[in-house]
């Protein structure tokens, strides 16, 4: 049993002692983050080095958080002020950054595949935080600590993923987490948002809320993505809000204590109602938010101690 991972590219290479290895040491983070002393020393002398070629508040500010805490020299590259302006390639600007001895590489990227594609031209431990609609890792691993807390347990679940599954991330990790941990997943949203080859997820399709969280114990909403639609996905928002907008009604046929998540930024009135998001008795997503801070300095700490392993087995490693 342990970590084993020199980089955390997707949920798809974790196995499921993995995931409950970085889920218990994230819970230990959680502690950590609510005392007032909130340091330790597990980067001590390591630098990170976030590359977000994607707006993001909640994940930028998550992982520089969680790398600040743990000890490490965070740097935040500003990618619109990048040479990436001037024409330069992905690979260059990483192989640049390389140059400067990186530990820790955490990218977000628009195209799917770009991180994997970018970790086999460095020698540091890279982090997804997400690629276009591929993978978001730490988004599911914390979603997952989030469900085990208030659930106390990560198996046998049913969980209604609701929304826009074809453009998701967050739905393609969440999906092979939640499976991986044998629980029940269902998909509910309009048959124009459902990703090609479904059937090979492993997952029941429901375009019907109201029969897609029957007897649900989480309800996890998608935001609409609109900025990777090219085309008519959906009518209207208003006609969205009231097929497959989460309101009080859709969410009663969901278990009496189901709970509401949604990885933000959220369109309030789109795809969920602001009451209903902003309900503490059913709503976890500021939890989600505590639970990535805690969830990142795991996943770090881990890839730390495996880079530190494999330097010390190999000294040549250190030039
Ligand atoms: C998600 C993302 O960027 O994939 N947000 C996040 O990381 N908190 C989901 C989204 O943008 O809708």
């Amino acid at each position: 049993m342990g970590f084993h991972a020199k980089h955390l590219l997707g949920i798809e290479q974790l196995e499921q002692d993995e995931i409950r290895v970085l889920l218990d040491l994230a819970e230990r983070y959680v502690s950590l983050n609510r005392g007032t002393r909130k340091h330790s020393s597990a980067l001590e002398g390591l630098t990170q080095i976030n590359m977000f070629f994607e707006a993001s508040t909640r994940t930028q500010a998550s992982f520089e958080i969680a790398g600040k805490r743990l000890g490490a020299d965070v740097m935040n590259m500003a990618m619109q002020a990048s040479s990436i302006r001037k024409g330069e390639t992905l690979i260059d600007t990483a192989l640049t950054l390389n140059a400067m001895h990186p530990d820790l590489l955490v990218v977000r990227h628009p195209h799917s595949g770009a991180v994997n594609l970018l970790a086999e031209k460095v020698n540091c431990a890279v982090l997804n935080a997400g690629d276009g609609r591929h993978e978001h890792p730490t988004q599911a691993l914390l979603d997952a600590l989030t469900i085990r807390r208030e659930k106390d347990r990560l198996q046998r679940l049913t969980v209604a993923i609701c929304g826009d599954i074809a453009h998701s991330r967050v739905a393609r990790s969440n999906i092979l987490l939640l499976g991986k941990m044998e629980n029940r997943v269902r998909l509910v949203g309009p048959p124009t948002l459902m990703p090609a080859r479904i059937g090979e997820f492993g997952v029941e399709v429901f375009d019907d809320m109201r029969e897609g969280l029957a007897g649900a114990d989480v309800v996890m909403m998608l935001r609409l993505q609109k900025e990777r639609m090219d085309g008519a996905f959906i009518p209207s928002a208003r006609e969205y809000y009231h097929r497959w907008g989460l309101d009080a009604e859709k969410l009663s046929h969901a278990k009496d204590d189901a709970i509401v998540m949604h990885p933000g930024p959220m369109n309030r009135g789109v795809e969920i109602d602001g009451t209903i998001a902003d309900d503490i008795n059913r709503s976890v997503i500021q939890e989600q938010v505590e639970m990535g801070v805690a969830v990142r300095m795991a996943a770090m700490d881990l890839l730390a101690r495996n880079l530190r392993a494999a330097k010390a087995g190999n000294p040549e490693r250190m030039a």
